[in-house]
């Protein structure tokens, strides 16, 4: 057991199936850090649109996502994510939540709420003396612009669809690879078109290119960025 820490903020942004929470998570592990997954804020908040019977689209949404109250944990061994107090860590992977999620996270007043609980838990774990790896679409421009390190993660949409078609698989999920690439692109096109922060990497973000690397290829490559910037105290680097 090394005694490595991380000191201040990775943010860690990038379309889906890059594979940013597994690495995400494993690095704030890895560096007694905090995490946040701020994608299942906002997949609590469309859950609760959803329930509601609200179109995720229209404006009636907005009181709804905006009056939830979405609790997700940062301990990146236990995650959490609470939808006014219950469990919904798995509904909120679900097909229909996957679905309208881009639609209710382009309201800019729901993103206003969310940046600002988002902000509160990183000024948490700041002040705890905690590192945290956060994990979005805009961490490194909007969220925590002034973080330290920025990793922008990036991988072709054919092997995004084919990681987000296997961890489907696993969690009992059904689906087929071809629909899964036109559902990946369709969110991808919503994330990176919309007009509040719009999915893209803050000028000074190293992007990584996963493609052609595992998770512990992945995790390497992180490992080595937070200790070229000197954002690792205690033990050495690796
Ligand atoms: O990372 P994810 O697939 O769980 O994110 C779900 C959606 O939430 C994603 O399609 C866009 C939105 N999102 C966002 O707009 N801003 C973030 N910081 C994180 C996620």
């Amino acid at each position: 057991m090394g005694a490595e820490r991380l000191r201040g903020v990775v943010a860690l942004d990038g379309p889906s199936g890059t594979g940013k929470s597994t690495v995400a998570r494993g690095l704030a592990a890895r560096l007694g850090a905090r995490y946040l997954d701020t994608g299942a804020m906002y997949r609590a908040a469309t859950l609760a649109v959803l329930r509601a019977g609200e179109d995720p689209a229209a404006p009636s949404a907005i009181p709804v996502a905006v009056a939830a109250v979405v609790e997700v944990g940062s301990d990146p061994d236990v995650p959490t994510v609470r939808l006014d107090g219950e469990d919904v860590a798995d509904e909120i992977r679900g097909e229909a939540v996957t679905s309208a999620v881009s639609a209710v996270s382009a309201h800019p007043t729901v993103r206003v709420r969310l940046v600002d609980q988002q902000r509160r838990t990183i000024a948490d774990a700041l002040a705890a003396g905690l590192g945290i790896v956060v994990e979005g679409r805009d961490i490194g421009t909007v969220v925590a612009p002034d973080a330290p390190l920025k990793v922008y993660l990036t991988a072709s949409d054919e092997v995004r669809a084919s990681r987000r078609d296997s961890e489907d698989r696993r969690a009992g999920r059904t689906g087929d690879l071809a629909s899964t690439l036109v559902a990946v692109r369709r969110r991808d096109s919503l994330d990176s078109g919309r007009a509040a922060s719009p999915l893209r990497p803050a000028d000074d973000a190293v992007t990584l290119d996963t493609s052609e690397l595992d998770v512990d290829g992945v995790l390497s490559a992180l490992l080595e960025l937070v200790a070229e910037r000197g954002l690792v105290s205690g033990g050495t680097a690796r």
